[in-house]
């Protein structure tokens, strides 16, 4: 396995493959990898030839108070994970050689309708830096088709609206969350939970399992079911609530009676951390 820190030497073992009739896939992430992110890797490789990961903790797509210092840098231990899995190549450019002129560069930007809400109304401009960040990527690496994970079924959405409304000729596929024995879903920030919250935390999913089931069996009225949710996961012992939304997976407007799918979209504090999970049904 191959580690590319600059942006010629990536696009020249890509365009390599590709002169080779190989199928190229590609992985984004933060690094800190966990079997949600290896989960990726591992559904890459189904449908490509060639796996890129690329590990990038992007500055712009942290707010001013957010934890772009503290967020945990552990390259050693997730390259021996990629190499674990046989990954081809992984991509780990600094932050100079991926923003040369500086941080306040052109943006890429996704209309307000799908980044404005939810995530967006929390976090304001943190979409501008992931669109902006994973377009320069794409750009990068030049792969055929790269892979997201639903935990982050906003940023999807985000995604494949950039991808769509740009003409980018790069395929996105949507891999399922991956969760602990308890349920919670995977993520970096986990880490952050003392062992009180980490006993809190699965209890997000458990509420989301149980609006699933309301939402399956009858008839329900979705604001009531999430004002339910929100007392139940104050109870339990969540410090915040930010949202918990019934929702239409393609506009992330709220459901309405005759949507075919829905996603229920959460986010709930322990503490600083903000603990995000989603079902789609
Ligand atoms: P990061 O948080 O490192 O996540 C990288 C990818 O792993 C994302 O597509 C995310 O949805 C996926 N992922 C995280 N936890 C998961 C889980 N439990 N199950 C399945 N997939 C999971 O998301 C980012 O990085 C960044 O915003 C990035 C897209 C790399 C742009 O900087």
């Amino acid at each position: 396995m191959q580690v590319f820190n600059q942006v010629q030497a990536i696009r020249d073992q890509v365009s390599e493959w590709k002169q080779a009739r190989l199928k190229v896939g590609f992985v984004p992430t933060m690094g800190n990898l966990h079997a949600g992110h290896l989960s990726l890797v591992r559904l890459a490789q189904k449908s490509c030839d060639k796996v890129v990961v690329s590990i990038f903790v992007n500055p712009t797509q942290f707010g001013p108070n957010e934890d772009f210092d503290s967020y945990p840098r552990t390259f050693e231990a997730d390259q021996q994970k990629l190499q674990e899995l046989a990954t081809d190549a992984v991509f780990y450019p600094s932050v100079e050689e991926m923003y040369p002129n500086g941080l306040k560069q052109t943006l890429v930007q996704v209309p307000a309708d799908l980044t404005g809400l939810l995530e967006g109304s929390s976090r304001p401009e943190h979409f501008d830096g992931v669109t902006t960040v994973v377009c320069k990527l794409f750009n990068m690496v030049q792969p055929h088709k790269a892979v997201f994970g639903q935990k982050d079924f906003q940023q999807l959405v985000v995604l494949k609206k950039m991808v769509a409304e740009l003409a980018i000729p790069i395929e996105i596929i949507g891999a399922p969350i991956e969760r602990d024995s308890d349920g919670l879903a995977l993520s970096s920030r986990n880490q952050y939970l003392n062992p009180e919250q980490r006993s809190i935390a699965p209890k997000l999913y458990e509420s989301l399992q149980e609006m699933a089931q309301q939402l399956i069996n009858r008839p329900v009225n979705f604001a009531e079911l999430e004002n339910k949710a929100t007392a139940r996961l104050l109870h339990e012992g969540f410090d915040k609530v930010d949202y918990v939304k019934v929702c239409n997976p393609a506009t992330l407007r709220p459901a309405s009676e005759d949507d075919k799918t829905i996603v229920i979209l959460a986010v709930a504090r322990l503490g600083s951390t903000r603990i995000l999970d989603n079902i789609l049904l």
